[in-house]
């Protein structure tokens, strides 16, 4: 791993009488921006050289830290395809409200792509949608890969559909795939990474990236505009470490163990643990509650668990013993089919 030059700075400080903001004035780990630590909007220090580092770690011409989570991501990306004259924006129906309020905020016209319901689970955007979407006059597209449920986007058929049209992805919940071919960035022109979500970092800590120097000179407009001018450093020394982080292949192994041991969803991401519970939903979570496991979330059908790197083997193998002692309730009954509404992921 390379060093971390952030935390490393935070160790270092000398002990000082803090005349300066946060008003705790406990100084420690949570500081200013001071003479030794560098600025967020204007990194030539020890966050210019972590930033570097992210970028060739994540295959980027330049990548910039954010403490305000994926969503300063969502509107930076929308701000550097505005600042390149794109005026409207192809994008799946069930995208984060981020996107929504992105286009609404840089007057950009969404075009829609609509997505199907499957037994309540949103299906990623297929082919036949992604054309007819380009095809009706958008000018670039967005693409949310992985999604919530632990689905890939078509990314690399989006890059070949796309030609010279440019593509962003909302990464919010796929910053621990960088080690692979299903990494966002290596089809993406802009990227959103969420390293809150699944790696080891503070929440809120996330990455915007761009592929090209063109597009880094548009995004760094758009964080200058949409990032906090009081970072937490805190935050921005966890994002470090969390992109930093080694690839864990043993607890990627078990996840897909457990995922068949429980009856999970077939799905593409080792990370997303989604298992079927219809009805027995919110008895399932109150007993898991009971025994002190929770969930990312119930939406009424399915329960989703969410690991990470540092996920334990010991924890999904608990994880798998409770969950196969729970009583199932058919999926479909009540679950909706047909088509998501634009947005209606809030
Ligand atoms: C697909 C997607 N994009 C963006 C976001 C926003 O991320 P954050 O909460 O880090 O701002 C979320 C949050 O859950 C999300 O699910």
């Amino acid at each position: 791993m390379r060093g971390l030059h952030i935390a490393e700075m935070l160790r270092r400080q000398g002990r000082h009488i803090s005349f300066h903001t946060p008003g705790h004035k406990r100084a420690g780990a949570d500081i200013t921006e001071l003479s030794y630590s560098d600025s967020l909007l204007s990194p030539h220090g020890v966050i210019g050289a972590a930033e570097r580092d992210a970028a060739k770690i994540l295959g980027a011409a330049a990548s910039f830290f954010l403490t305000d989570g994926s969503t300063s991501g969502v509107f930076s990306m929308f701000y550097a395809l505005k600042e390149r004259g794109i005026t409207s924006v192809a994008v799946p129906s069930a995208s984060h409200r981020s996107v929504r309020l992105a286009c609404e905020l840089l007057g950009i016209k969404s075009v829609p792509i609509p997505q199907k319901l499957r037994a309540g689970i949103p299906l990623q955007p297929d082919e036949e949608g992604i054309r007819t979407a380009l095809s009706s006059g958008a000018e670039a597209l967005l693409l949310t890969s992985p999604d919530y449920y632990g689905y890939f986007a078509p990314l690399s058929l989006a890059r070949e559909l796309c030609g010279n049209i440019p593509l962003a992805v909302d990464g919010a919940h796929g910053s621990h795939l960088h080690f692979t071919e299903t990494y966002a960035g290596r089809y993406a022109d802009l990227w959103v990474d969420g390293v809150h979500k699944s790696l080891p970092a503070l929440t809120q800590g996330a990455v915007v990236s761009a592929k090209s120097e063109a597009w880094a000179a548009a995004l760094r407009k758009g964080v200058r505009t949409f990032r906090t001018t009081s970072p937490s450093y805190p935050i921005l020394a966890s994002v470090e470490y969390a992109v930093k982080y080694p690839r864990n292949e043993r607890i990627e192994r078990a996840a897909e163990r457990c995922k068949r041991e429980v009856g999970a969803l077939a799905n593409d991401d080792w990370s997303k643990i989604v298992v079927p519970f219809g009805r027995e939903a919110d008895a399932a979570q109150r007993a898991l509650e009971e025994r002190g496991v929770y969930p990312e979330f119930n939406d009424g059908n399915y329960l989703m668990f969410y690991l990470s790197p540092c996920t334990k083997e010991r924890e999904l193998k608990l994880l798998s013993r409770l969950l196969k002692g729970l009583p199932r309730g058919e999926v479909g009954e009540d679950a909706a089919e047909g088509a998501v509404p634009l947005y209606s992921e809030e």
